[in-house]
């Protein structure tokens, strides 16, 4: 892969170009409270999005989007959002920097990459955080991760429309081999998690629904929550997010409360005692009781958060049926993409199985099955000649 994009750009630009990876990720546990101000539990993945770039001195942004096979190009100081919808990844990138008063002079970019698109792991944060590595290397601008973290978050809420929390990228920046990233999404401090899979493997499966986040339902649920947010400061000062909200604090004023906000809002509220809970577990090589908070999560996801489908729904069903399976849930926004199940090691094979012989994607074929291997956050490739 890494080869082929390195070739196809020295084939369009004619020159050696530098190269850069970020990866997808997977996240354990602790789904829609980034947002809100929680915590979250993800881990970077050995898929990732490759990036060939380098300067050009021709005042105009040449990209070519290596798996779709498409180019785009536009005028160094015209950096506005696009009608292709892929560029304006990396568009969105490049005006964050510029917004934060960097130089950054037109370049040629090749990219493209193994990160399954629309399956909830993360391709689109991928693309910015790559775009922002690869920036900020390639001109010496001596931006720090977490600042170009929030960098490849705003490209997404400003370019691709999705207001995003910041896990996605965060992930694809800090995430290390071997580790998940425990995340508190208020203060940004985080600490590397070891995660010992001797015995127990995670598994992703893909339904073969394509989520659509832009699809006006994911910023909808974020309204919810902070109508929920509103209605509580009335009585509590010390609240500013529902990282600050109780289940007592809620239920004192269910009420008061419109039903459909205050299923979400007692959602976020148990789903982020359920990472607590989950980290501890890990620290104490809980497997199971682990797994028993991630089936939590994934029924508060699908009938109080309401983003789940019957596609993950059934995924999660099957999963519980197999013996040696922990924990299965949805993963990511929501609404398709992918479920991620914690299982025991000698039993993947047979999960597999089950899978494949109840489920088929809604056009009938079998579903993909990923093995999850941790890897590194974003960073520079060394080119072999
Ligand atoms: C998407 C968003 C993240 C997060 C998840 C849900 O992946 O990009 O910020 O909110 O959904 O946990």
């Amino acid at each position: 892969m890494n080869q082929q994009i390195r070739d196809k750009f020295k084939t369009l630009f004619g020159a050696e170009p530098a190269m850069y990876f970020a990866p997808g990720r997977v996240n354990l546990i602790g789904e829609h409270t980034d947002y809100n101000c929680g915590f979250v539990l993800p881990a970077a993945v050995d898929k990732q999005i490759v990036f060939a770039v380098k300067p050009n001195r021709m005042g105009r942004f040449r990209f070519f989007a290596f798996d779709l096979g498409e180019s785009f190009e536009t005028e160094e100081d015209n950096i506005t959002k696009s009608d292709t919808a892929w560029a304006n990844y990396l568009l969105g990138v490049v005006a964050q920097f510029r917004k934060a008063g960097q130089t950054v002079p037109a370049f040629d970019c090749v990219f493209g990459g193994n990160v399954p698109l629309g399956a909830g792991m993360s391709s689109s944060a991928a693309i910015e955080v790559g775009m922002a590595f690869a920036i900020n290397d390639m001109y010496g601008l001596g931006v720090n991760r977490l600042t170009m973290t929030k960098f490849a978050q705003m490209a997404e809420h400003e370019y691709a429309g999705v207001n995003c929390g910041i896990m996605d990228q965060f992930a694809s920046m800090h995430g290390k081999a071997g580790h998940v990233v425990r995340l508190d999404c208020r203060s940004l401090d985080f600490e590397y998690f070891p995660l010992d899979m001797t015995n127990y493997r995670l598994v992703l499966v893909n339904t073969g629904v394509k989520h659509s986040l832009a699809s006006s339902e994911y910023n909808r649920r974020r309204a919810d929550c902070e109508a929920g947010v509103a209605l509580l400061q009335k009585y509590y000062s010390t609240v500013s997010s529902l990282r600050d909200v109780t289940a007592e604090m809620l239920s004192a004023h269910r009420t008061e409360f419109d039903e459909v906000v205050y299923r979400r809002c007692d959602y976020i509220v148990a789903e982020n005692n359920r990472v607590v809970e989950g980290c501890k577990a890990l620290a104490a090589g809980d497997f199971p009781a682990f797994g028993r908070l991630m089936y939590g999560s994934h029924e508060g996801l699908s009938r109080q958060y309401e983003v789940s489908c019957k596609e993950l729904d059934q995924l999660v069903d099957i999963a519980r049926k197999v013996p040696g399976v922990l924990g299965s849930r949805m993963m990511g926004g929501g609404f398709g993409g992918c479920t991620i199940t914690l299982i025991e090691k000698s039993k993947v094979a047979d999960f597999e199985q089950a899978i494949k012989s109840s489920y088929k994607t809604p056009d009938g074929r079998e579903p993909e099955i990923y093995e999850v291997v941790i890897g590194d956050g974003a960073g520079k490739l060394k080119v072999e000649n």
